[in-house]
């Protein structure tokens, strides 16, 4: 059984899909974690990706894989360990412009329908269920206002690191710029698929989503199967 969980930064998603994932005893991806490992690999070996063949290349020589040991995730590109440094201001400032590159989607999309081949597994990102599982027998896609979202990764941001110079009104900047881009991009935009259920998680907590998503997760494992 596979679950999507797509939507904006700060709605809770990885949270809920994580913990979500634990409590089902499926197994989680978080793909954002991927398009930032790749993209800080192209800074680190400053890939020009705006050639076509010089980035193909590199893509083609530095696959993405994640090993997993006891409960932590680690993204390896090539083999190298990098995840340590995905969730800097760096990569955070290129990864929307690198994910929307269609040689890049391509490879990570192949990737993960690798990863979840034979597995029940969580897929978080913006475009599992529109692209890349659409087939998924669960799809979420979730919502929450700018500013709700913004708060909430602020406060994520300051916990990681006190002494962080940043206003909430940049973080919320940052939200809206990445959101705008991902959205409007030409190649799997990030959307909700038609038959995905859509969850506005600003009032509510990561429990109460994640309650609402093993209901109807629920209610498809007790549908009947068919041949189709
Ligand atoms: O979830 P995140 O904020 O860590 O994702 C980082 C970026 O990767 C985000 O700007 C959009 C992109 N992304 C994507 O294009 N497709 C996915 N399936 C997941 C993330």
């Amino acid at each position: 059984m596979i679950i999507t969980i797509d939507g904006p930064a700060g709605t809770g998603k990885s949270t809920v899909a994580k913990n979500l994932a634990e409590d089902l005893g499926y197994t989680y991806f978080e793909t954002g974690a991927m398009y930032r490992a790749i993209t800080y690999a192209i800074i680190k070996y400053k890939v020009d990706y705006n050639d076509k063949t010089a980035l193909k290349a590199f893509l083609d020589s530095h696959p993405v894989t994640i090993r997993t040991r006891f409960n932590d995730k680690y993204y390896i590109v090539g083999d190298e360990d990098v995840t340590g440094y995905i969730r800097s201001k760096e990569v955070t400032d290129l990864v929307s412009a690198i994910s929307a590159i269609g040689d890049v989607r391509e490879t990570l999309v192949t990737s993960q329908r690798e990863l979840a081949k034979g597995v029940n597994a969580v897929f978080e990102g913006r475009d599992m269920g529109t692209v890349v599982f659409p087939d998924a027998d669960v799809k979420i896609f979730l919502t929450a206002s700018s500013e709700v979202r913004a708060k909430r990764r602020y406060n994520e941001l300051i916990a990681k690191n006190p002494s962080l110079t940043i206003t909430l009104d940049e973080v919320l900047q940052d939200i809206n710029r990445r959101d705008a881009y991902d959205a409007s991009r030409d190649i799997s935009p990030m959307r909700p698929a038609d038959d995905a259920i859509i969850i506005d998680t600003s009032t509510l907590s990561a429990d109460e989503v994640e309650n609402s998503i093993i209901n109807i997760t629920k209610e498809v494992e007790d549908r009947p199967l068919t041949n189709q």
